[in-house]
């Protein structure tokens, strides 16, 4: 019986993983000079962990979270971001006694959405939090550092749109305001949207129905409605950004899907007619000034953002990521087979990516078995070579061949690999 993955589950075939593995290390390599260190989370976490956080109302929470009692009784939810599980880990092992904590970390996030291009219910995150820091230069610099990445991944055609949502202070006029405008409306609105005026009004600006995008056009500005310290914080980020060179867009009209947000919030969103389609948001975040309070830690602010690692790779230029060529080593015959060995393991040991011919075929056999592998360098051992204490190397795509003694072979192959020092 032939059984197939799930639906929205995928598999990362080798040259996709080559492409996340060169993702992954850019991204460590900025992370590390910026001084984030790596956490690792559980997949797993307590179902509370993310209602309360996330949001009752939000879509994540009321649809699509894959939530199962467990053979305990206990309700368990398979995590569908890593903010909150940071927040928790946060707390549980007081890294609140250093005065500023920066996480990064990666994995799989689990959502029961409709699965299409840029879409699935398993997708990995790069994700990335700063805890203990108040200042709108925070988020300017995790903004800086992601444009980073980008600019390194030679990712063009991307934009930051960034707004403040407010906080406790302001944002319930704010609510008012767009619950009396949405109450107007009320006609034109979705079934969704409707239902969740009260709850959750800001939702309303970010639903994707006809109706809902007519009718909202003039809804208010939550700019208009921010408190002198929230204000501030935005001029701040704002100036933060102009001065690090960082380009982006305002966009009052950006909400989140999760409600921990506080002030600023932003998305990175590939650029319409790209690689991407309508799943276009690569990265995203804000701040969450009260999450870690909430969670019953100490009153602390944070800024973070998750990258979608399947939509990033989406726009990574596959001939751009670096590839080490695989050497094909072909020993003719038994005597050459054993003696191989040592060789083969030296080749390795010298940091050479070496996979050997075993089956005792014809040489064309082993060569036309080395082009369908891609091979970059063919060493071949035969009983001539043997006598010589050498083997003869062929690079595969200039058809260059010598004849060399065996100790030097291995700087020749690296002397033709191009990039990097090997
Ligand atoms: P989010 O906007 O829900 O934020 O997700 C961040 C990114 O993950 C999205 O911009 C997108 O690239 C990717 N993503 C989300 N859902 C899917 C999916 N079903 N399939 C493929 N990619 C997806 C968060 O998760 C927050 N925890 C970010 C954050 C960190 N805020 C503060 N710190």
């Amino acid at each position: 019986m032939k059984v197939t993955s799930i639906r929205g589950f995928n598999d990362i075939l080798p040259d996709e993983g080559r492409v996340w593995r060169h993702i992954e290390d850019e991204a460590r390599r900025i992370f590390d000079v910026y001084g984030f260190s790596e956490i690792r989370l559980p997949v797993l976490e307590k179902t509370e962990l993310f209602s309360r956080t996330i949001g009752e109302t939000t879509d994540i929470v009321e649809k699509q979270m894959y939530t199962f009692t467990d053979r305990h009784g206990d309700s368990v939810t398979l995590r569908p971001e890593g903010t909150a599980p940071a927040v928790r880990a946060y707390i549980e092992h007081r890294l609140y006694t250093a005065p500023v904590t920066r996480l990064f970390y990666t994995g799989p996030m689990f959502r029961y959405e409709r699965p299409q291009k840029g879409r699935y219910r398993q997708f990995y995150q790069i994700g990335a939090e700063i805890l203990g820091e108040e200042s709108p230069m925070v988020d300017a610099e995790a903004l800086h550092m992601l444009a980073a990445l980008f600019r390194n991944l030679d990712i063009r055609g991307v934009e930051i749109e960034v707004n403040s949502l407010g906080c406790p202070v302001c944002r319930p006029s704010y609510r008012e305001a767009l619950t009396g405008f949405l109450e107007d409306k009320r006609d034109r609105l979705c079934a969704n949207c409707r239902r969740r005026i009260d709850k959750n009004p800001l939702r309303a600006l970010d639903c994707k129905a006809r109706g809902c995008i007519e009718a909202t056009q003039d809804a208010p500005s939550v700019l208009d409605y921010l408190c002198a310290g929230c204000k501030g914080h935005f001029e701040g980020l704002k100036a933060g950004l102009d001065r690090m060179g960082v380009e982006y867009r305002v966009n009052p009209r950006m909400v989140r899907g999760l409600d921990y947000y506080t002030r600023t919030t932003f998305e990175v969103t590939a650029l319409a007619g790209g690689a991407l389609g309508a799943q276009n948001a690569i990265a995203a975040g804000g701040r969450y000034d009260d999450l870690v309070r909430e969670l019953g830690g100490p009153e602390t602010p944070c800024f973070g953002f998750a990258i979608g690692m399947e939509r990033l790779a989406m726009l990574v230029d596959r001939s751009a990521v670096p590839e080490r060529p695989l050497v094909f080593f072909i020993p003719m015959g038994g005597e050459a087979g054993r003696m191989s060995i040592g060789m083969i393991s030296d080749l390795r040991q010298r940091g050479l990516r070496v996979v050997a011919d075993h089956r005792g075929a014809s040489l064309k056999s082993s060569m036309k078995r080395a082009d369908r592998m891609r091979a970059g360098f063919v060493i071949i051992l035969g009983e001539d070579e043997m006598k010589e204490g050498a083997v003869t190397v062929k690079q595969m795509e200039t058809g260059a061949q010598e004849r060399l003694p065996y100790d030097v072979v291995a700087d020749w192959i690296r002397e033709r690999i191009p990039g990097r020092p090997q």
